[in-house]
């Protein structure tokens, strides 16, 4: 029987084709046909998931029909036929379907990590895009954990990284604001993320730093902060390279703004990222839309992490719909990509195994869930995570601080006025209805918006305790907290806004020139 596709309609029971003649033969050919495929069956990785089985049954199909259109001899087109069958075995046995040529897997459209396990009712929303939660006290950190498959920081972590650098824990550590990392490599418990960094660091091994802002406004908020803030000190303790990825792409895709806008308000808000700190020597800013045509690394990056990422993936982890503009659905391998040194070519001297840290929020994690997915076929290290919580909105940690609600907001332009204002006016209270019930019955801290920005921005540890334990028994009121809060904030961000005024055009364009550091690799 000749059958219209030879390859595809091959199965354990319907096939006429010869039988199984040596094993060690398939082993031969597998290895042959190994060198023939694709990046990721090149790099060696084995295949895991449905999609990498889907991959290789698919590839092994075409090997098939292309030695029987070279009539090539029987017992080579035998031995490729029995892998083809033991692929398609072990693609049922992963994904529980028959493989079907031009149908990746359905029900599992992402695999690996790029899955966090299914949102139960009432689980809190987190995702790039949206946080939101019932719980006045904000989304539940120890069940997003397990959802998202990462894992706490714990203090004997924080204690080691204290005693390798010899620096006391920045307070977003001590704090938990910066509360859950990945593993970098082996599912093993004692190879976490700063386990293997503080390794790295210990050997003298090199790694960089990785983050980023979508300009979506010329004014950035104080949750913005956050991540900024975190790097630095990262950067000032580690003394590593950083790369600062300015995404003004994503935001003319998602937004309705033009690519000039974008554009500039990418430049805008490296502004207020460099009054952050950041040294020159060994910091690269960039915006998506110059390093894209400039760079000989990136875009090759980006279109290697396209070719291993199907739409049904992106689907599954971003929740993208099918009238999506393919521009976002190709936007996340734009993110992945300076997860790897190859896409700075003029930093790391075309090395392409140094290890990437992420700070940022855990709403970013789904693109680095994917990114750590892909990573190993196409040769490169997964980059670690640093995951903090999220600077929460004005009126309430149901959501996060974001520059689409400005109500919402404390804005890094803010004048000294504004910020008093809106605390005083917006700042959700944890406080009683009247003085005489809040002086009998205390405040509930663990609610308060006043006291959670303290949090991250009183840096005296007993301070911070002293104010808990006054406005839980009722010593210290609304009022007096939120005036702690508009004096702690105030001056803060007056001296943020004149270190913003010393940044000129000229060190802007120092800081987004591509070129190589105070690092030699
Ligand atoms: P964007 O501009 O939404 O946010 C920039 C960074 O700030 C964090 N963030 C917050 N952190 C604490 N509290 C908040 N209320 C809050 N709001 C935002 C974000 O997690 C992020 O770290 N697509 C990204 C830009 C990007 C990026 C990256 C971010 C590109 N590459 C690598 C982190 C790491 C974005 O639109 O971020």
């Amino acid at each position: 029987m000749q059958c219209a596709d030879e390859w595809s309609c091959i199965s354990e029971t319907g096939c006429d084709c010869t039988p199984f003649s040596s094993w060690a033969a398939v082993c031969t050919l597998a290895h042959i046909l190994a060198d023939t495929m694709t990046d990721s069956q090149t790099d060696g990785a084995a295949a895991e998931s449905p999609m990498e089985f889907y991959e290789k049954v698919t590839a092994q199909g075409e090997a098939v029909r292309e030695l029987k259109t070279g009539k090539a001899p029987k017992e080579e087109i035998d031995v490729a036929v029995k892998l083809l069958l033991q692929l398609k075995l072990d693609y049922k046995r992963v994904s529980g379907q028959d493989y079907k040529a031009g149908w990746p897997p359905t029900d599992s459209p992402a695999s690996g990590e790029s899955v966090p396990a299914a949102a139960e009712d009432g689980d809190d929303l987190v995702d790039p895009w949206t946080v939101a939660t019932s719980n006045a006290k904000g989304v539940d950190y120890e069940k997003l954990i397990v959802r998202f498959g990462s894992s706490k920081i714990e203090a004997e972590l924080i204690e080691r990284m204290e005693r390798v650098t010899g620096q006391k824990a920045h307070r977003f550590l001590r704090r938990g604001i910066f509360f859950s990392h990945r593993r970098v490599q082996q599912p093993c418990p004692s190879a976490l993320d700063m386990h293997q960094i503080l390794d790295a660091y210990e050997n003298k091994k090199s790694f960089y730093l990785y983050t980023g802002r979508g300009p979506s406004s010329e004014a950035m908020h104080m949750g913005h902060l956050i991540p900024f803030i975190f790097t630095k000190w990262l950067q000032d303790v580690f003394d590593i390279p950083l790369v600062i990825q300015l995404t003004d792409d994503e935001k003319y895709l998602w937004k309705d703004l033009t690519l000039e806008d974008c554009h500039r308000y990418a430049v805008e808000n490296a502004k207020d990222i460099i009054a952050c700190g950041f040294d020159v020597n060994k910091t690269f800013i960039f915006s998506d839309l110059d390093y894209m045509g400039m760079s000989s690394g990136f875009y090759r990056n980006v279109v290697k992490i396209q070719k291993h990422v199907t739409f049904n993936q992106v689907k599954g982890i971003f929740g993208f719909t099918d009238s999506e503009c393919i521009g976002k659905i190709s936007f996340p391998a734009i993110q992945a990509a300076p997860s790897f040194s190859t896409s700075f070519p003029q930093i790391f001297n075309g090395r392409k195994d140094i290890q990437c840290l992420i700070p940022c929020a855990i709403d970013q994690d789904p693109y680095f869930r994917m990114t750590r997915d892909v990573a190993p076929r196409i040769g490169y290290p997964k980059p670690a995570l640093l995951h903090s919580t999220f600077f929460p909105a004005l009126q309430g940690a149901q959501t996060k601080m974001s520059a689409s609600d400005p109500n919402s907001s404390i804005f890094l332009t803010d004048t000294a006025k504004q910020i008093k204002n809106k605390i005083n006016k917006h700042a959700f209270s944890g406080g009683r209805d009247t003085v005489e019930e809040h002086r009998k019955h205390g405040g509930d801290a663990d609610v308060d918006v006043s006291f959670m920005y303290l949090t991250f921005f009183l840096e005296d540890d007993e301070k911070l305790e002293q104010i808990r334990q006054d406005y839980t028994s009722g010593a210290l009121l609304t009022g007096e907290l939120k005036k702690c809060l508009i004096e702690t904030l105030q001056p803060m961000i007056t001296q943020h806004q004149e270190r913003r005024k010393q940044v000129t055009d000229e060190t802007v364009k120092q800081f987004m020139t591509p070129r190589k550091l105070d690092f030699h690799f």
